[in-house]
């Protein structure tokens, strides 16, 4: 069994970008900018958001980070996005989500500036990746094909099984999964809340996708002698020992389920820094007009 280390490869990533950051800057050309908007208190897209900022800095990046109180008006809200759309030294815009109730998030979206989309949540950017097209492709999906890329992971005519459906990670990742690529090329099974038989669909996956959101969802029962295992999986779970107060775990029972697998993907350590990379490798394709 081997670790794919999402940490390491995310850093090489990170490592290749301030290089091509400091070339732009020598050549007198624009430093990236990504604008990242979080609304209320949430812990983890807190979490998320301050990672995302610091990393901008690491490699040279600007950013500006707004936050907003949980009680913005939506108006008030796509106000600003319009703002940043119009402000040309901001080239990626990412509103994280989950935003509160009150909030159309679909209205949020569709009001991003396709071109500075660096999330590829909007229809637009979503329509062209579905049709093979160059366009930002969304970063957990993009960072796990990137990860499976620097492992050389074999994935023509492999069975794919993704489970969860979400617009973020596992209906992307699936159409991914199944492009005619290089990672790609696999027979995916999308697996949803309304799967029946997931356990036998597991057993045939050469490799799963976990992106499901419930601890340890996956149990070695589930899987085949020799399975590639990617775990999307950030769930914060209570615990009285730890400083912060919750422990973080995956969709995948780690410790059984890693005797069995070819490769797995720890957590934290896997997928987490990968979106990461992948969202910065977006927004310096936004900031030289490039799609990937
Ligand atoms: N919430 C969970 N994952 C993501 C992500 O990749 N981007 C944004 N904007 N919000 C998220």
């Amino acid at each position: 069994m081997q670790i794919l280390d999402g940490k390491l490869v995310s850093e090489a990533i990170k490592a290749q970008l301030a290089t091509k950051v400091a070339e732009l800057k020598a050549a007198g050309k624009k430093t990236p900018h990504l604008a990242a908007i979080l609304v209320g208190n949430n812990g983890a897209s807190e979490t998320y958001v301050a990672s995302k900022v610091k990393s901008c800095a690491e490699i040279g990046y600007n950013s500006t980070l707004l936050r907003f109180d949980e009680q913005i008006s939506e108006k008030h809200l796509l106000d600003h996005i319009t703002m940043l759309n119009e402000n040309a030294d901001v080239d990626g815009i990412l509103v994280q989500l989950p935003l509160p109730k009150h909030i159309n998030e679909e209205l949020v979206i569709n009001t991003i500036d396709p071109s500075k989309d660096v999330d590829g949540f909007h229809p637009m950017n979503v329509g062209k990746m579905v049709s093979g097209l160059p366009t930002f492709v969304p970063a957990t999906p993009y960072g796990i094909m990137l990860l499976l890329e620097h492992y050389q992971i074999p994935t023509k005519g492999k069975h794919a099984v993704v489970i969860g459906r979400s617009h973020i990670v596992g209906t992307p990742v699936s159409i991914l999964l199944s492009r005619s690529a290089n990672p790609g090329n696999c027979t995916v099974t999308l697996c949803h809340s309304q799967t029946t038989n997931l356990k036998e669909i597991c057993l045939q996956a050469d490799i799963i996708v976990a992106a499901i959101g419930k601890p340890n969802f996956v149990t070695a029962d589930m899987v085949k002698e020799g399975a590639v295992i990617v775990d999307v999986g950030i769930n914060r779970v209570a615990d009285a020992s730890k400083k912060s107060g919750f422990r973080l775990l995956g969709d995948v029972k780690f410790d059984e389920v890693a005797p069995k697998c070819s490769f797995i993907t720890p957590v934290p350590g896997g997928v987490g820094p990968m979106t990461i990379a992948a969202l910065l490798k977006n927004t310096y394709h936004a900031a030289i007009g490039q799609k990937v």
